[in-house]
């Protein structure tokens, strides 16, 4: 998962590179270059580390050019250095690549057999020794159909020429890529979001497209080569949302605008003046539903995890929770009466996406629960709910996770409505509830005192348990996903009755141990196995609610999270958890918003 650019113009196009790789580095961030076609010479300047790097590198060498590509890297094939960091140039063509060649190695035997020498350690590079060895006989786009004949894998190419010094050749088989419209300049982007700061106008190439771009025109081919024409899309405003404001980082804005971002799920899909939800045009008759399919990745699978809890709970469904790169490689019994729900929110992770195109090949219907509207999977999907929850920029899922929660609790009380799970006077106290969920959040964000003083015991901590019974225990797995993605410290997520199969025996004096346990059905059960930990040596963190006494003075810290009904609490219990993971992450000088090994959007499998 990697970022691509290219820009097509009158101009120099060096620092509007530079300025799309800035919003593509939460694609990848561990190298990133440039390469402009200047003088009919291939200029070509990458470096290791942030953009701000490449940036520097470029102040002191600058490159001109009227047409340029670049990228930023998320390493798959050898080291994030100088030499594998893209583009790939040779004396003839300049390549950027996002996606993963799975026959490189083959590829590359044969190239060396005709006497082709490789520089780097990426697979990339037999991109660009197959163009160069076919535009000795081919023009660009043959050379590039010949080339893409010989791939296998799932790749978006950003292509230059050094003997047509005006074109860019974009081609995607499985990664996503876009062109953007503007005057007497054109644009090539892994997604909308690279070109948003040039252009509102933009088009998305199908699976197998090609395209040729130059400063005043597009042309778009099908996989056959067959010339097509393109819907131009128009995107919605960006409304500030992605300036940091007064917040340090993108992650404490978007822990903190989630009372705002729930607010404005609520209000786009709760009807006020019916106190109904608005939620119509279901693929399948909720009626005739036999079961939901709930398939995602990291966080976002987390939501699937809750949401079986609260179908479980409030619907006669059957219910099923998937991680997607499981999802897709398993022996699937498809049902044509079954949903098959897929939250994402980028709607570009390439296993969603790759589960998603399986259910469609078995003609089921699907659904996806998304943020990014314009995406991959919003677009491929029968039904999108979106989230509603602006631009999330930091690498952990904070806002989105909240949003996707919402989304799918208002989805199952509709279904759960219309089947005649719950009866009217049932299903109105839920909205009532709902809605004082933006308030409640507000409250559960005061923990932030607390949770900077507890954050401390995790500074010289060899490890962590996150500990809840129901679905507290999806809650207790997402604290444990942040914790390690952003402080780099090992953390396990556990149903807390599992505790005594294997995992006590990690409690030792002064572990910390966070136990997740608000008064609902499983209160004085996890209680229990909290008490077992204490005995152990564990520090606890309590996080419960006011509803409760619970007196342990061996609990190092106990958490009173705003009373509410207990199928909402996972939104309230979150909250404590996010913040945990950021203040720990703070204490131990980590990047907040570009976590190490990481990207925001895993367009690779
Ligand atoms: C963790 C996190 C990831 C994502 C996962 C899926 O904080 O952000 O685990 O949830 O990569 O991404 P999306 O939701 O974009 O499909």
């Amino acid at each position: 998962m990697c970022g691509i650019i290219g820009i097509a113009s009158n101009k120099s196009v060096t620092s509007n590179i530079i300025n799309s790789l800035k919003r593509l580095e939460y694609r990848g961030y561990d190298s990133s270059g440039v390469a402009t076609i200047d003088d009919n010479t291939i200029n070509e300047k990458k470096c290791p580390g942030r953009v701000e790097e490449l940036e520097k590198l470029l102040f002191n060498s600058p490159s001109s050019g009227n047409v340029g590509i670049g990228h930023v890297r998320w390493a798959t094939h050898g080291l994030p250095n100088q030499i594998n960091a893209h583009p790939h140039s040779s004396e003839l063509v300049s390549v950027v690549h996002n996606g993963i060649i799975e026959n490189s190695e083959n590829l590359k035997q044969n190239l060396e057999k005709d006497g082709y020498k490789f520089k780097s350690q990426t697979d990339t590079e037999v991109i660009t020794l197959l163009l160069t060895k076919f535009l000795k006989k081919f023009s660009p786009l043959d050379a590039v159909y010949k080339t893409l004949e010989k791939l296998t894998g799932s790749f978006a190419l950003g292509i230059l020429f050094r003997e047509h010094q005006n074109i860019i050749i974009g081609a995607r088989r499985g990664s996503p890529l876009a062109v953007g419209y503007s005057n007497n300049e054109n644009y090539l982007g892994s997604d909308s979001y690279a070109l948003k700061s040039m252009t509102n106008k933009i088009s998305y190439l199908d699976d197998g497209d090609v395209c040729v771009l130059t400063k005043d025109h597009i042309e778009f081919y099908d996989s056959k080569k067959n010339k097509k024409n393109k819907k131009v899309l128009i995107l919605s405003e960006d409304k500030n949302e992605t300036k940091l404001g007064d917040f340090k980082n993108f992650m404490s804005k978007e822990i903190f605008e989630q009372p705002f971002t729930s607010s404005n799920c609520i209000n786009e899909y709760i009807d006020k003046i019916r106190n109904d939800i608005n939620i119509i045009d279901f693929p399948l008759n909720p009626k005739k539903l036999n079961k939901i399919v709930l398939i995602g990745c990291g966080t976002a699978y987390h939501s699937c995890l809750v949401a079986k809890y609260w179908l479980e709970e409030l619907t006669d469904l059957n219910v099923e929770a998937d991680i997607a790169s499981e999802f897709r490689y398993r022996n699937v019994k498809f049902n044509k009466s079954n949903l098959y729900v897929f939250i994402s929110q980028s709607g570009e992770t390439a296993d969603t996406a790759a589960a998603l195109e399986l259910c469609k090949k078995n003609n089921v219907k699907t659904c996806s629960i998304i943020n990014v509207v314009e995406s991959t999977i919003a677009r491929s999907s029968d039904w999108v709910l979106p989230i509603h929850a602006g631009p999330e920029i930091g690498v952990a899922s904070t806002k989105a996770f909240t949003g996707q929660l919402l989304v799918v609790y208002i989805l199952i009380l509709k279904i759960a409505e219309i089947r005649k799970n719950i009866n009217r006077k049932i299903f109105l106290e839920k909205i009532s509830n709902l809605k004082k969920l933006p308030d409640l959040l507000k409250k559960s964000l005061k923990s932030e005192d607390k949770i900077q003083i507890f954050a401390k015991d995790f500074i010289d901590a060899k490890g962590s348990m996150f500990l809840g019974r129901g679905s507290s225990f999806p809650i207790a797995l997402e604290g444990a996903l942040k914790l390690k993605e952003l402080s780099y410290l090992h953390a396990e997520g556990y149903p807390a009755g599992e505790m005594k199969h294997g995992p006590l025996a990690l409690i030792e004096d002064g572990l910390p141990v966070i136990v997740i346990a608000p008064k609902d059905k499983y209160f004085e059960k996890t209680i229990s196995n909290m008490q077992e930990v204490i005995a152990r040596g564990g520090k606890v963190l309590l996080i419960t609610d006011k509803k409760n006494e619970v007196i342990n003075e061996n609990i190092r810290f106990k958490l009173e999270m705003p009373y509410i009904e207990s199928l909402l609490n996972p939104f309230l219990t979150t909250i404590p958890l996010q913040l945990l993971a950021y203040h720990v992450a703070l204490l131990k000088k980590c990047d907040i918003d570009k976590p190490r090994n990481l990207a925001k959007s895993v367009t690779v499998e």
